[in-house]
């Protein structure tokens, strides 16, 4: 069986002004069935378009420069338009930040609940039932209410709460929830949390034994430590370092992923911004072969400025870093 999602060495790219500019580099990293994988780095990482890229929804001005991404086996980055449309919502569903952007304000919940049902052929008679299910599902107590009711009479984490219950209804095989958390405040998160496990782990309310996948993407360390069966972490369009949270977490492979972890406090770890007008570095584009964390790496020497570190993320280890040096065994306070 393939994987449910598999990209592999996805570059993006854009041009301004005629220079080219690298986006995503060689990104690779499967999606098994039923897996929540995290993707964490910091604002301007990449994060959002690899998003688009597997949704094929990416700015007009960014484009797909080389790589590859599967969905249960078929290549989708090839597809036509029309068999993508009916591949969004229905295979794939997405979830993003501000979901008082993503409801239309001008329709019920109820509506847009079933929307996604309605477009991808559900039965009418069961569009009303599901969608009441997933409200539910959700933890709306009066799913009922709910239904009838306009988004700007919900809260911030309510209208997430049924944003989710819209992507869900339609049982997508896989998840993509951008930032999913990150305007509401910690409590919400919380719940948010624990919904979006609850939905996943149960699969389906009719079909339990098709568990959602999740890439499920966020700058905020913590966040990620709650929810992930695996990490990937991205830095200025490079993944640096894969494994599981437990790895991950308490002995970073990758100085620049300790670096994160440093910065968190150890109650909480949350990511610190990043400096003002950081939007990864970028222009220039570094000399072939020299490590991408040269210029803020506190370990980095000589060897470092010729050796990418690139060999490091191939390999079917579960834990897996793009270091020359990584701190693996020192990685542990
Ligand atoms: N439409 C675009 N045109 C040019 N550059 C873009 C565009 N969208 C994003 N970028 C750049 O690509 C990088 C990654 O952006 P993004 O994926 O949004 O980061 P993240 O979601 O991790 O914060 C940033 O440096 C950003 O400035
Ligand atoms: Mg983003």
């Amino acid at each position: 069986m393939p994987p449910l999602l598999e990209v592999r060495r996805l570059s993006l790219e854009t041009v301004a002004h005629g220079q080219k500019r690298r986006l995503l580099r060689d990104v690779s990293f499967e999606i098994e069935t039923g897996e929540i994988v995290a993707l964490v780095g910091e604002s301007g990482s990449g994060k959002t378009l690899t998003a688009l890229a597997i949704a094929r929804l990416l700015p007009n001005n960014v484009r797909q420069h080389a790589g590859e991404i599967r969905l249960g086996g078929e290549r989708i980055d090839a597809l036509a338009e029309e068999a993508m449309c009916r591949i969004r919502g229905k295979r794939i569903g997405m979830i993003f930040q501000e979901p008082m952007t993503s409801l239309n304000p001008v329709l019920t919940v109820g509506f847009q609940v079933e929307e996604g049902m309605r477009i991808h052929g559900f039965p009418a008679s069961e569009v009303r039932r599901r969608a009441k299910e997933y409200l539910a599902a959700v933890r709306f107590r009066d799913p009922e209410r709910i239904f009838r009711s306009y988004p700007h009479e919900l809260s911030g984490g309510e209208r997430q709460r049924a944003m989710i219950a819209a992507v869900l209804a339609p049982s997508p095989e896989l998840v993509i929830a951008d930032e999913p958390t990150t305007a509401l405040d910690v409590t919400i998160q919380k719940e948010i949390l624990e919904v979006l496990r609850e939905l996943q782990s149960r699969g389906t309310p009719e079909d339990s034994s098709g568990k959602t996948s999740f890439l499920f993407i966020s700058h905020d360390l913590a966040v990620v430590s709650e929810i992930a069966d695996r990490i990937l972490v991205l830095y200025r369009g490079s993944l640096v370092e894969v494994g599981p949270p437990e790895k991950v977490l308490s002995a970073p492979a990758h100085p620049y992923t300790k670096a994160l972890l440093d910065a968190i406090p150890r109650e909480r770890l949350r990511l610190p911004e990043p400096p003002p007008g950081d939007e990864g570095e970028g222009e220039e584009n570094e000399p072939e072969g020299k490590c991408i964390y040269f210029s803020r790496c506190p370990l980095a020497d000589a060897v470092c400025r010729k050796e990418p570190g690139l060999s490091g993320l191939e390999g079917r280890q579960e834990h897996r870093v793009k270091c020359v040096k990584p701190l693996l065994g020192t990685g542990k306070e």
